[in-house]
Order: C-alpha cells, then structure tokens, then sequence
C-alpha cells in the first residue's frame, strides 16, 4: 500500500518520491544551463510554493546567474479563486535580461499569465516558464509553460512546497488528495 498523509479533513496518497523528483530537477537544469549559456539569467521564485523547487533547480545551475522572489496568490484551499493579488513585487530592475519564472505548479494559468503580463511591462530580454508540475486540462490561458517537470491529471497535490491550507509544504515527496 502507498504511503498517505493525512492534513487537516483530507488523505492524501504518495504521487512522486523524492528521488523522482530530484532526477527531474537536475534535468531541468541541465536543459536551462545548454539554453542559457553565458546569458546570466534571472531566476525569478513564486513564493511560498516554488521554495524547493528553486532551490534543488538553482544549485544544479552550474552558471553564473541572478535569484530573486515575487509572491502572487489565488488559491484558497483546494480551489482558485480567479483573481490574481500580489504581496511582493518584483525588486530588481530586470531591463534587457533574461528572466526565467520559476512556479511549483501551473493549474488555471491565471498565476503565470499575470506575472508575466506585469514582468513584460520592464522589458526584459525574454522570459520564460519553468514549472515542476503542469495540469493541461485545467488550463484556461493561452500562455504554455516552456520547462515542464511532470505532467499531471487535474487533481490536487500537496508537498514539496506545495500545500493544502497552509500544511504539507515541507514533505520532500509529492502526494495527491485521496477520496477516502
Ligand atoms: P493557477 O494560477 O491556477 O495556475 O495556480 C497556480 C498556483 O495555485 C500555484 O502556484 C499553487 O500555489 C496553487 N495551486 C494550483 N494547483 C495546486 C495544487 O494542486 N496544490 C497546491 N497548490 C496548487
């Protein structure tokens, strides 16, 4: 039997371990390190959720490049609200550079669509979408993520920073929410 979480009301069952995870991050970053060879990126972390996949992404980036944070939420519990807030706007000039947007998870899309409408407002060089997990079939913009992870079902998942109300965040692996 899988290994289950319980958090708050709902179970949640084992989806990836930690070590698939790890795998596919380090690819990731080899792929980011071939297309940005010497262009000094900025890694650009949506807080809380992206925390360790910016952090295990970032330390497998073996050139030179920028880290910084913005913070935009939508989610209330298992739900998107549809409506974009930001608590922390982007600090750095980010003019004539390479931006790359790091999310834990793209759902509806409204998250990166927004950020990257107001980042595009600074005239960056470019800026592309990196994401650890993708849900396709609750896409709802036209935007398309350019670094994938894993895609997954339209369900919720919790761990790896992602969370449900506030718990689960810290599990290194990543679970989905379980029926029973
Ligand atoms: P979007 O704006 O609908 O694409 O949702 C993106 C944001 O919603 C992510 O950065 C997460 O914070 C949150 N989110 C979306 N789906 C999930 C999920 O399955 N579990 C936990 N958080 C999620």
């Amino acid at each position: 039997m899988k290994p289950r979480v319980k958090l708050w009301d709902r179970y949640f069952e084992l989806a990836m371990d930690e070590a698939q995870i790890q795998e596919r991050v380090q690819q990731m970053a080899r792929d980011m390190e071939r297309d940005y060879l010497g262009k000094r990126p900025i890694f650009v972390t949506v807080l809380n959720g992206a925390i360790h996949f910016a952090s295990d992404l970032t330390r497998n980036f073996k050139d030179k490049c920028d880290i910084t944070f913005v913070k935009y939420s939508s989610y209330k519990g298992t739900k998107s609200t549809g409506t974009l807030q930001c608590s922390l706007g982007i600090q750095e000039s980010i003019f004539g550079r390479h931006i790359i947007l790091l999310e834990d998870i793209v759902d509806t899309g409204l998250t990166i669509a927004g950020i990257f409408e107001e980042l595009s407002k600074q005239e960056p060089l470019s800026i592309r979408v990196a994401t650890l997990l993708y849900k396709p079939k609750a896409m709802k913009h036209t935007i398309q993520p350019d670094y994938v992870g894993f895609e997954i079902e339209n369900e919720f998942v919790v761990g790896y920073g992602m969370d449900y109300n506030g718990l689960g965040r810290n599990l290194p692996e990543i679970y989905k929410v379980s029926e029973d």
